[in-house]
């Protein structure tokens, strides 16, 4: 297993660049399933997840070429209309082949993806979803079986809690749909306007994805399509950050701003200097003190529950007591333990984490626990006096491409040993 083993205390200088993102990745790469003509997908990250859902679609029957961030995809007849437990359970986002298998075969066998380190992540929404458009929907033995035999049809479908691949998944089984299907209270994610960007491409009929109402007017089939994924705003924060915990002046190159302007407004509330060069740019100066600034997850426009993580290790050097509070997940406070081993003041209460600032961390030993955890405890270390090995950094690699060699060429002392 590799670790990471870095020497804190240099304040990251220069550009950092920002990959596609995981998350709109994801689901497009699950949308080539609904078309037999090729989709080629541009700026796809070369991180885990990523081959673990090409492996999955090979096996359902794509065939699947990657050329460096471009891959092409084909799926010329379904072969396998399963995702497998194996596969699921290293990666819940599988979950995203449900809806564009049922649409395009009528059936699909997808294993229930069990809990995860942050939370138990059922997929009860997306289940109710596909019943709503006619598909019947059976469980055993660990997986859910959903046939629709004479097709979806339209619906008006009320998500009773907003779940960003629920929506993504939903809309993928509408487009081939017989009528119109509403979504109600979808997610309004930047991924989610991605992939309905890539689905009209495709030829779907979709109106207002990126709001929490979207309708989708289905038709008899979809076509082939190129599309270029968008930048990943988590990847983009986390570097923001990094740059503010090490008072560095990091340029943060290929984003979009405005897809992490919660972060951004946090970030200046906290006295952290963040200026926008230009429209795919963001620069990061930090000198002064650092203000300790209370946080809520929210989502989408609001701030990021996959920055939260990352957002608790910078409060750790706040003057003073800032408020972390995580409401999507049950469970996604695993970094504050590991943190504390590096003596961070971190008192957790419910969904709430009371962080006590400013803590001088020195390194130490520290276990990843999930993809973002695993991004906090590299901000620490980065901060941190001495040496910090980080084990498991597979989590890490599920998410971020080749972070180490990003960050060390921003001045970071950094080095990933197998
Ligand atoms: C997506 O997960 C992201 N993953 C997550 O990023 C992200 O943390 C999450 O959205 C929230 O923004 C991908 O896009 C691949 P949800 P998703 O459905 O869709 C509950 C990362 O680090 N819920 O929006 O699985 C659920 O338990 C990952 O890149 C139900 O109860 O999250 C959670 O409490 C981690 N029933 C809340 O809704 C359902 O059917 C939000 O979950 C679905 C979800």
């Amino acid at each position: 297993m590799d670790k990471f083993v870095i020497q804190g205390g240099t304040p990251l200088q220069g550009e950092i660049p920002v990959s596609g993102s995981k998350n709109s990745a994801l689901p497009a790469l699950a949308a080539a399933l609904l078309t037999a003509e090729p989709v080629t997908l541009h700026r796809v990250p070369a991180v885990r997840d990523i081959r673990t859902m090409q492996r999955l679609l090979v096996d359902i029957g794509s065939k699947v070429d990657v050329a460096g961030e471009t891959v092409r995809l084909e799926t010329p007849a379904i072969v396998c209309p399963e995702a497998p437990y194996e596969l699921v359970k290293t990666m819940r986002a599988s979950s995203l082949a449900l809806g564009p298998l049922v649409a395009r075969c009528g059936r699909a066998r997808v294993s229930l993806p069990g809990g995860c380190a942050i939370g138990a992540r059922p997929i009860n929404l997306h289940i109710f979803g596909l019943e709503q458009l006619g598909a019947r929907i059976n469980q055993a033995h660990g997986y859910i079986e959903a046939v629709a035999p004479e097709g979806l049809r339209g619906a008006v479908v009320y998500f009773d809690r907003i779940t960003v691949t629920g929506t993504e998944d939903l809309m993928m089984a509408a487009v081939l749909a017989k009528g119109e299907t509403i979504l109600r209270n979808a997610a309004r994610e930047p991924e989610v306007a991605d992939l309905a960007e890539l689905l009209v491409k495709m030829g779907a009929r979709i109106e207002g994805a990126g709001t929490s109402t979207i309708k989708v007017e289905g038709v008899e089939r979809l076509h082939g399509a190129e599309h270029t994924i968008i930048a990943d705003r988590i990847e983009a924060g986390t570097f923001l950050i990094a740059g503010a915990i090490t008072r560095g002046d990091l340029t943060v190159t290929g984003c979009v701003p405005e897809h992490v302007g919660a972060l951004v407004s946090k970030l200046q509330q906290a006295g952290v200097g963040v200026t926008q060069p230009d429209s795919t740019r963001l620069r990061v100066q930090s000198g002064g003190r650092l203000r300790s600034v209370d946080m809520t997850t929210e989502e989408y426009p609001g701030f990021a529950t996959d920055l939260q993580a990352q957002y608790m290790a910078l409060m750790t050097q706040g003057d003073g007591i800032a408020i972390v509070v995580e409401t999507i997940f049950e469970n996604r406070f695993m970094h504050a333990q590991e943190l504390a081993r590096m003596g961070a003041n971190i008192r957790l209460d419910g969904k709430q984490a009371i962080v006590a600032g400013p803590r001088e961390l020195t390194g130490a030993g520290v276990i990843a626990s999930d993809l973002r955890a695993s991004a906090s405890l590299v901000l620490g270390a980065l901060v941190a006096r001495g040496e910090t090995v980080i084990d498991r950094v597979y989590h890490i690699d599920r998410g971020y491409e080749k972070i180490e060699t990003k960050l060390a060429r921003a001045g970071a002392n950094i080095r990933r040993v197998e």
